[in-house]
């Protein structure tokens, strides 16, 4: 038996435009890629694509690759739902312990010491591969008991030749896969064309390598984990501030945490309900756009800025500049990507000339309003970061992805 164990903009207020996710960008500076999912949220996830499409697993090969399969969730669900789901194959990877970036202390199972393949020098040099294509143990279901292991020759990178030809292998890949190289797996995935469902960042949505494939809709959210928070195991405790780590349940708690998938699934293709633009001007519940006399106008994109998710207009026919958390509720039939803020196609103007006044009344010269929306104020910011462009006051809205209604509204 394997020991798998159970992981505005209104006038007076604008925004900033830092990431809120400062955990994981801590973890990311730390090189720190030691999370472990959750049993719960890979079963929540996974039971999202199977209720849309029951036969999504069936005849499948599945790869989990950088997982630790004695100890993974992911292996652990995907063996025991084996036969439910009708997997033909499920194929799972670990690193090994001497290639990973963070060094902690390591002693190999009792599985594997006691298993006549054990070697000292592979059990820290080399990855390991747990196989399962069916009921070997000879007791009449397929689950964990069913798995077979041998050290790889390789360290288990998902770069190297030897998991590439596994990726091949596989017709779907799930993983939560190491946050410091999220752009780089994704692109592994992405060059083999194939399906999966990933962990990720939902800010990853802005590397220019990944928003392209949003707005094509060859990558969408899947089912996500509740608000964008997720609950991770880690060995690495004493790295994280209070309130980020909890001693009680060993968790550590990132926020924006979402999984990126090309398999389809039904929240997808729920349309969001929304408010006309006057009734979001009169009832809001967002004190940032009641009372308003009209949404913000962007000075440097022709759209407007729409600052919740909730707040985006029912009838309004161009383009929308809304939270990237919008992407949580798209439908595609309900709206178009048409672009973020390197969509310079979309950008109106360019500020050569602009000071940047924190705060604190520093100055500086810089050029980072051409980074994102811009949005005029016409009294001075007292308690944010502004620009002064041609004695005009500007803010930058937060990170935002630009929208329209696919269809026309009433
Ligand atoms: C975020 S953890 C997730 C582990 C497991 N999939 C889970 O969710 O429980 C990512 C794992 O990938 C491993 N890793 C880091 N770099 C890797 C690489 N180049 N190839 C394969 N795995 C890697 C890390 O050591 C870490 O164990």
């Amino acid at each position: 038996m394997i020991p798998i164990h159970h992981y505005k903009v209104n006038k007076q207020k604008p925004m900033a435009n830092k990431s809120s996710n400062s955990n994981l960008t801590n973890a990311k500076n730390a090189k720190n890629d030691e999370f472990y999912t959750q049993y719960h949220d890979i079963e929540k996830e996974i039971t999202a694509y199977l209720e849309y499409n029951p036969e999504v697993f069936r005849g499948k090969t599945i790869l989990l690759p950088c997982d630790d399969p004695e100890w993974s969730n992911f292996t652990k669900f995907f063996a025991q739902n084996f036969e439910r789901l009708g997997l033909k194959k499920l194929i799972s990877t670990s690193y090994a312990v001497e290639s990973k970036k963070y060094k902690s202390y390591y002693q190999p199972s009792l599985f594997e010491v006691n298993d006549p393949q054990f070697d000292e020098y592979k059990t820290k040099k080399n990855g390991k591969i747990f196989i399962l294509t069916g009921d070997k143990s000879g007791d009449g279901k397929v689950d964990v008991n069913d798995l077979e292991w041998h050290y790889l020759k390789g360290d288990g990178d998902f770069n190297s030749n030897e998991i590439k030809k596994l990726r091949d292998e596989a017709d779907i890949i799930i993983t939560n896969p190491p946050f410091s190289m999220f752009r780089d797996f994704l692109a592994w995935i992405i060059k083999a064309d194939k399906q999966f469902v990933i962990i990720g960042n939902m800010n990853a949505i802005t590397y220019k390598e990944v928003f392209p494939l949003i707005k094509g809709d060859k990558m969408w959210l899947g089912n996500g984990f509740h608000a964008g928070n997720a609950y991770f195991s880690t060995t690495l405790a004493k790295e994280y501030a209070a309130g980020v780590y909890d001693p009680e349940t060993g968790l550590v708690k990132f926020r924006n945490v979402c999984w990126f998938t090309n398999l389809d699934h039904g929240r997808r293709h729920q349309p969001l309900p929304l408010m006309t633009m006057d009734d979001n001007l009169k009832y809001s519940k967002h004190k940032e756009l009641k009372g308003k006399e009209s949404y913000d106008q962007y000075d440097n994109y022709n759209a407007i800025e729409v600052p919740f998710t909730d707040a985006i207009p029912s009838d309004y026919e161009g383009a929308m500049g809304v939270p990237i958390s919008f992407l949580d509720k798209y439908s595609p039939e309900q709206f178009e990507i048409i672009g973020y803020e390197k969509s310079y196609h979309l950008r109106t103007k360019i500020y050569p000339n602009q000071i940047q006044i924190d705060k604190n009344g520093k100055r500086s010269n810089v050029t980072k309003l051409n980074d994102g929306a811009a949005i005029k104020v016409f009294t001075q910011p007292d308690d944010m970061t502004y620009y002064l462009v041609d004695d005009e006051y500007f803010v930058q809205s937060y990170k935002r992805i630009f929208i329209k209604h696919r269809k026309k509204t009433t």
